[in-house]
C-alpha cells in the first residue's frame, strides 16, 4: 500500500502538442519503467472551467489516449483510465470536502489567475473552487506518493499535502494506538523492531531526514503487516496518529519550454501549437513562418538566439555543435533564419514518425484503445476502493 506509487493526470484537450510530449508525456513514459503509474483523463477537471462544453469531452478524451499511446505509453506496464468511471474519486472528493477549509482553497494563487484569465466565463462556482479537493482526491484514492507536475500545479499538491494531514489528524486517531503501535512493532520481527526503533528516535529527537526515509522503506518492504498495522507504524514514525492518507510529493523534472509558433507558451487554444502527428508539410510551413527574433528584420541584421522561441526549439532538438553553430550563425549574420529553422524542422519530422507509426493500429481499430482503457478503469477501480473501505470506516460511514 505504501508503496512508490506514481499519479498524474491531465484535462482532456484533444490531439496532443509538443508542449504536452516535451513537458509531461515523455516524462511519463520514463517513470513508467521504474514505478508503478497510474495516468488518467481528468474530465470531471474539464467541466469545472467548461461546464457549458459537454460535447467535447467524448471526443477529447479519446484522441488524447491515441496520443498517449502512441507515445509509448504503456498499458503493460501503466494503468491508463478515465476519471468519471472510477467514481471513488467523486465520493473521496465529498469526504475530503467536509474537512477543506474555504479559506485555504480562496488562497490557492490560481483560484484567483484562472478566474481572471477565464474573464469571459462565470467561474464562481462550488465546482470550480474545490477543485483542488477533487485532485487532492484523484491522488489520495490511490495513496500515491509520486506526482509529476508542472510548476503551476505545486500549490494545489501542497494544498493536497495539508488535506491529507488534516484528515490524518483528525480520523487517525484511536484509542490505545500507543500499545497498538508497539504490538505492531513487535510483528516486524526483532531485528527490524529494533532498527526501526532506532530509526524513529533518530527521526524523533534529531529530526533526522534520512532516517525517516530508511524507515519508510523498511515499512514498505515489511508486506506481511496487516493494513492498519502498516497505518500505525506509519503514523508512530511521526506522531501519534494512523497514517491513512500519506502525504503525495510533486516530482518536478526538469522538462524544457516549449515555445508556440509566436514564442508564447504552446497551447492549442492560443492557435500556436504543432500537434504530435502533423504532416510533414504542415510541420514544415509552421516553422518557416515562426517568430524569430524580432531585432532581425533584414538578412544582414545580426540576431540574439536568447530572444528567439527558434533557438529554444534548437535547445530541445539540438546536439552541441549544432547549438555552437546557431549561436554563431545567428549573431554573426552567417546563417539564414530558415537555414537555421532546417534542421527543427528535420528534427520533429523525424520524432513523429515512430509516433505515428504506432499510433496507426489505434486509429485503424479504435476498439483497442476502448479495451485498454476499460481494463485500466477495473485496475484503478480496485485500488481505489481499497482506501474507499478504510477511508469509510474511519469517518464512521462503515455501518449497517
Ligand atoms: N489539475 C491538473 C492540470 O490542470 C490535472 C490533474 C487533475 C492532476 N488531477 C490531478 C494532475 C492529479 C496530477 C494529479 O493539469
Ligand atoms: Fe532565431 Fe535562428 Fe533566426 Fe537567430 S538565426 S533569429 S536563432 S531563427
Amino acid at each position: 500500500m505504501f508503496t512508490d506509487r506514481v499519479l498524474s493526470g491531465m484535462r482532456p484537450t484533444g490531439r496532443m502538442h509538443l508542449g504536452h510530449y516535451h513537458g509531461a508525456l515523455k516524462n511519463w513514459v520514463r517513470l513508467q519503467e521504474e514505478y508503478e503509474c497510474l495516468y488518467f483523463a481528468a474530465d470531471w477537471h474539464a467541466l469545472t472551467t467548461h461546464y457549458d462544453e459537454p460535447e467535447a469531452i467524448a471526443e477529447s478524451v479519446w484522441e488524447m489516449f491515441i496520443d498517449w499511446l502512441a507515445v509509448g505509453i504503456n498499458p503493460a506496464r501503466a494503468t491508463v483510465f478515465i476519471q468519471s468511471h472510477v467514481p471513488e474519486h467523486a465520493e473521496l472528493t465529498l469526504l475530503l470536502g467536509m474537512i477543506a477549509p474555504v479559506g485555504w482553497l480562496e488562497r490557492v494563487p490560481t483560484y484567483k489567475d484562472q478566474q481572471e484569465k477565464l474573464a469571459d466565463r462565470d467561474l464562481s462556482t462550488y465546482g470550480f473552487l474545490g477543485y483542488p479537493v477533487m485532485q487532492g482526491a484523484d491522488i489520495l484514492v490511490y495513496r500515491a506518493n509520486m506526482v509529476p507536475v508542472g510548476e503551476d500545479q505545486v500549490s494545489h499538491l501542497e494544498l493536497v499535502r495539508e488535506l491529507a494531514r488534516r484528515f490524518n489528524h483528525l480520523y487517525g486517531r484511536e484509542s490505545g494506538f500507543e500499545e497498538k503501535a508497539k504490538a505492531a512493532i513487535k510483528k516486524l520481527g526483532s531485528k527490524r523492531a529494533k532498527r526501526y526503533e532506532q530509526l524513529r528516535a533518530a527521526f524523533q529527537e534529531q529530526g533526522d531526514q534520512a532516517a525517516l526515509e530508511a524507515a519508510r522503506d523498511m515499512l514498505d518492504q515489511a508486506q506481511n503487516l496487516a493494513l492498519g498495522d502498516r497505518e500505525r507504524l506509519f503514523g508512530y514514525l511521526e506522531g501519534s496518529r494512523r497514517m491513512i492518507l500519506p502525504e503525495p510529493q510533486p516530482l518536478l523534472t526538469e522538462t524544457p519550454k516549449v515555445p508556440g509558433l509566436d514564442g508564447q507558451k504552446m497551447s492549442k487554444s492560443y492557435g500556436n501549437a504543432i500537434l504530435l502527428r502533423e504532416e510533414p508539410a504542415s510541420i514544415t510551413k509552421k516553422v518557416r513562418t515562426m517568430q524569430t527574433d524580432p531585432a532581425r528584420v533584414h538578412r544582414s541584421d545580426p540576431g540574439t538566439p536568447e530572444k528567439c522561441p527558434v533557438w529554444s526549439l534548437h535547445k530541445i532538438y539540438s546536439d552541441q555543435a549544432r547549438q555552437a553553430w546557431v549561436q554563431k550563425g545567428c549573431t554573426t549574420a552567417g546563417i539564414g533564419c530558415l537555414e537555421c529553422k532546417q534542421p527543427v524542422i528535420d528534427a520533429i519530422i523525424a520524432e513523429q514518425e515512430p509516433i505515428k507509426e504506432r499510433a496507426q493500429k489505434y486509429l485503424d481499430d479504435p476498439s483497442l484503445v476502448r479495451a485498454i482503457v476499460a481494463d485500466g478503469c477495473e485496475r484503478a477501480r480496485k485500488l481505489a476502493e481499497e482506501t474507499m473501505r478504510d477511508v469509510r470506516e474511519v469517518m464512521g460511514l462503515a455501518y449497517t
